[in-house]
């Protein structure tokens, strides 16, 4: 009697042959989705336009502040107030202060402490951002303008 309906039991060598096919597809799968994904930015869009900060006498002279909301560092010394990005010109990670300016952990890029590339690859400084004062004596970062390199707040 002919057993044609009964499935025939797979080989150990077409099984080991296929699980390889699928895993080989799966991880040329995911590379494809990660190297497309490469030249945008890893960051999140962030909050946009004017962020408050506080007001100035709250702020100390010394290492800037971090301000999640606006993505940048606020600084304050005896010229003024004034605010760097903290997102990675290269491909836009949040750098992270040092004693020497800003380390950027995704690729490596350093940046000294007014913003400048001291190690690549990030192609270009970190923008300084326009700070100004709301009328209820909040410090603003606006986060939608840049402003030179050295333009400080008096307060
Ligand atoms: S994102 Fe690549 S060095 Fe910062």
């Amino acid at each position: 009697m002919s057993d044609l309906r009964r499935p025939q039991p797979i080989q150990r060598r077409d099984f080991l042959g296929k699980a390889a096919m699928w895993t080989c597809g799966a991880t040329l799968g995911l590379a494809t989705v990660g190297m497309a994904r490469l030249p945008f930015p890893a960051v999140i869009a962030g909050e946009a336009g004017a962020v408050k900060v506080g007001r100035p006498d709250d702020l100390a002279p010394g290492p800037g502040r971090w301000i999640a909301s606006a993505r940048a560092f606020v600084f304050r010394d005896d010229a003024g107030v004034y605010a760097i990005s903290g997102i990675c010109t290269h491909l836009g990670c949040i750098v992270s202060q040092t004693l020497a300016g800003f380390d950027c952990p995704c690729h490596g890029s350093r940046f000294d402490s007014q913003g400048e590339v001291t190690r690549g690859p990030a192609p270009s400084a970190l923008p300084w951002l326009e700070v100004g004062l709301a009328p209820d004596g909040q410090l603003v970062i606006d986060t939608q303008t840049n402003v030179p390199p050295g333009t400080k707040l008096s307060v």
